[in-house]
């Protein structure tokens, strides 16, 4: 018979069906005659119970192979629970243990561990609660994410990871290579023969899959791309990884404002459809990691995200008597510190900052008509601040090669980019959604290094 999942099991099964299930026996009690199991099969926050009878065939010598951490399967009937705590429970005729688990290594017990000490079980860690909630409701996120594009048309398109080209502009790639790293070729000039490397050229880790999503938008006007992204960014922050995921749509006869509305439309979709699929671990977030999860959602969900430009941004920083670590003047990119303070305290909401200096942001935003700024916009969340940065591109081809040419970036380079400008040229725009930083925000999860199964960060690389 088909193991149903302990979540189906405890919402829709009825007493008297014979059901399989399989999992991980969380708990163990014995009593006299009888014993109680908690199994999870990683469905739901709850565990199913099971009651082993003392009839069992070999019942004393199943009771010690079964062990907190053991996976185990059992058949039976369900029956009413006469204890507190769930509607049904498992009265199996039959148990089977898959593996044992030596309870004096194994690292779970059955108090609480701090997610420090749980980062160096990585391999053990999903099967605690917060990690399982935390796993669930990413999975939730990023199926709401792929519902909301693919209803309003959006073609998924997937971009290359290994590229030569560094979209951001900001110097944090990796570097991919099979040149034999204890003999480097090297031209007379000392410098690094790259015609010997594997693509005939400096290749990397890609830091954003936007240019290519440019190409895609300029045939099938709304795009994205949902895939891994790098950056050796060397900052040991709790919002900083060096391999993420992240969202890039794109979209063709847009402007900022469009972007602006797609962004808000956007997150409160996602926000939307994790509080329907996932209400009962948002629940345990709130009770249990951050009181603040559910009105954040609902809040996110109902109201409407502040707007306000760059300067507008600077004056209000300027205007409180907030002593910043790093201080502020118009020109300056904001920091965390500013941008947590307008979400988070001022407006307490997502807000949203457009037109930033062109100076301090990449080459290919939208000049303005003032000349100084940019049609960019970042949507700052409280508690992890940038969760969103986006802009219209630069659609005018004079502009685009005056524009690189100020930031010393090849022209030669990016002559497919270029040529997107002088073939068929629209005003598009698209942002690029943190996936981490997104469940992060959900769930109120502390250190994104909790909200990803095996995080990349400097000089950890386990697992
Ligand atoms: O603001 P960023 O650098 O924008 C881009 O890469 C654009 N090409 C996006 C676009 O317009 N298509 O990065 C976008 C988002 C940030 O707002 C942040 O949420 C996340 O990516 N991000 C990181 N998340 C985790 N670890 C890091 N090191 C991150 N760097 C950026
Ligand atoms: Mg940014």
């Amino acid at each position: 018979m088909e193991a149903r999942r302990i979540t189906d099991i405890l919402r829709n099964g009825q007493p008297d069906e014979t059901v399989t299930v399989q999992g991980w026996v969380r708990t163990k009690r014995e009593l006299k005659g009888f014993a109680f199991l908690e199994i999870n099969d990683g469905s739901s926050m709850a565990n199913l119970q099971v009651i082993l009878n003392g009839d069992l065939p070999d019942y004393e010598p199943l009771l010690k192979q079964i062990t907190t951490g053991s996976s185990v399967e059992a058949i039976g009937l369900l029956v009413p629970s006469q204890g507190k705590g769930q509607r049904i429970e498992l009265q199996p005729s039959s148990v089977r243990v898959y593996g044992g688990c030596d309870p004096e290594t194994y690292p779970l017990q059955k108090k609480r561990h701090s997610f420090e000490f749980l980062r160096d079980i990585g391999h053990l860690r999903a099967r605690t609660n917060t990690l399982g909630a935390v796993f669930r409701v990413r999975n939730a996120c990023a199926s709401a994410i792929h519902q909301f594009f693919q209803e309003r048309g959006f073609l998924w398109v997937h971009t290359p990871l290994i590229t030569a080209s560094d979209c951001e502009g900001a110097g944090e790639l990796f570097a991919v290579t099979n040149l034999n790293l204890k003999e480097i070729p090297r031209l007379e000039n000392g410098e690094i023969d790259y015609s010997q490397d594997f693509f005939g050229k400096p290749a990397y880790l890609t830091v954003s899959g936007q240019l290519e999503a440019e190409i895609m938008a300029m045939s099938f006007k709304d795009v994205y791309t949902f895939g891994p992204t790098f950056r050796a960014e060397n900052s040991n922050t709790s919002r900083h990884l060096a391999e993420f995921w992240m969202i890039e749509p794109e979209k063709a006869f847009c402007d900022l404002e469009g972007d602006m509305n797609l962004a808000e439309d956007f997150l409160k979709y996602v926000f939307n459809s994790v509080l329907n699929t996932c209400p009962e671990d948002l629940e345990f977030f709130n009770q249990r990691i951050d009181k603040t999860v559910l009105a954040t959602a609902e809040n996110i969900v109902s109201n409407q995200f502040e707007r306000i430009s760059y300067t507008e941004a600077v004056e209000l920083l300027l205007k409180c008597d907030r002593a910043f670590e790093f201080p502020v003047e118009w020109g300056v990119d904001l920091q965390s510190e500013h941008e947590r303070y307008l979400a988070e305290e001022l407006f307490k909401k997502p807000t949203i900052v457009y037109n930033y200096p062109k100076d301090i942001k990449a080459f290919y935003m939208r000049l303005n008509d003032d000349g100084k700024t940019v049609a960019a916009m970042d949507v700052l969340a409280p508690k992890v601040g940038e969760i969103i940065g986006g802009s219209q591109r630069e659609e005018r081809l004079d502009r685009l090669e005056q524009r690189m040419a100020e930031m010393d970036i090849p022209q030669e380079e990016l002559w497919w980019y270029l040529d997107l400008r002088r073939y068929g040229t629209v005003p598009h725009a698209g942002f690029g959604l943190g996936f981490e930083r997104l469940v992060q925000f959900m769930t109120g999860m502390n250190n994104i290094r909790d909200v990803i199964p095996f995080p990349r960060v400097p000089l950890s690389a386990e697992f």
